[in-house]
């Protein structure tokens, strides 16, 4: 197991995307340099060792490059969550603000959720909106959330407001 590794250096700051003012967060450098992504898996795995985990909700699409990775690891089902329009079957929706404009996310209806304690993954907490629609999705369903793990919170946007009946796990944060 990886225990350390600065995360800093494997995400880039582009300045004015996707809007003028915003500092973009890229977390695309990790995907290409697999220690990175090996210490976000194994950083995972510890904190939730003694916690029960019965499987993996994550967040189109940023969130996918991670929550896949952690539910395999894990050895545990996963859920995704999916802008709205994307995917077959019966589906439910939530719609929520975003950091920059609002958006709605759904996922399909399964009855595989209830009574299930399900961690939900992102790779980024701004506003802390898509996690707590997705968390309401998850609910809906019958499951049981209360841990949340983003790979980087902007603790500035204040998350853990919104967020506040979660435990969040976050492994780099930017004030
Ligand atoms: C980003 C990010 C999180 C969310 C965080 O996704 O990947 O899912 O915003 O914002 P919040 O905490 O203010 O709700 P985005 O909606 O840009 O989609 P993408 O992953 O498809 O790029």
């Amino acid at each position: 197991m990886s225990l350390s590794l600065n995360l800093d250096t494997y995400i880039g700051k582009i300045p004015n995307f996707p809007k003028e003012g915003i500092l973009f967060y890229d977390v695309t450098p990790m995907l290409q340099a697999p220690e990175a992504l090996q210490f976000i898996v194994d950083q995972c795995l510890i904190t939730y060792k003694n916690t029960p985990i019965d499987g993996i909700a994550a967040l189109e699409a940023r969130g996918f490059y991670f929550g896949t990775l952690i539910a395999l690891a894990m050895n545990k089902p996963f859920f995704p969550i999916r802008k709205a329009g994307k995917l077959p079957g019966s589906t439910i929706q939530q719609s929520y603000d975003l950091e920059y404009g609002t958006a709605t996310i759904e996922m399909q209806v399964t009855s595989n959720l209830q009574g299930k304690h399900l961690l939900i993954v992102d790779d980024l907490i701004a506003t802390g909106g898509t996690l707590q629609a997705a968390a309401q999705l998850l609910e809906q369903q019958g499951a049981i959330v209360q841990h949340l793990f983003g790979i980087i919170g902007l603790s500035f946007l204040n998350y853990r407001k919104v967020l506040q009946q979660f435990t969040i796990q976050t492994l780099i944060n930017y004030d």
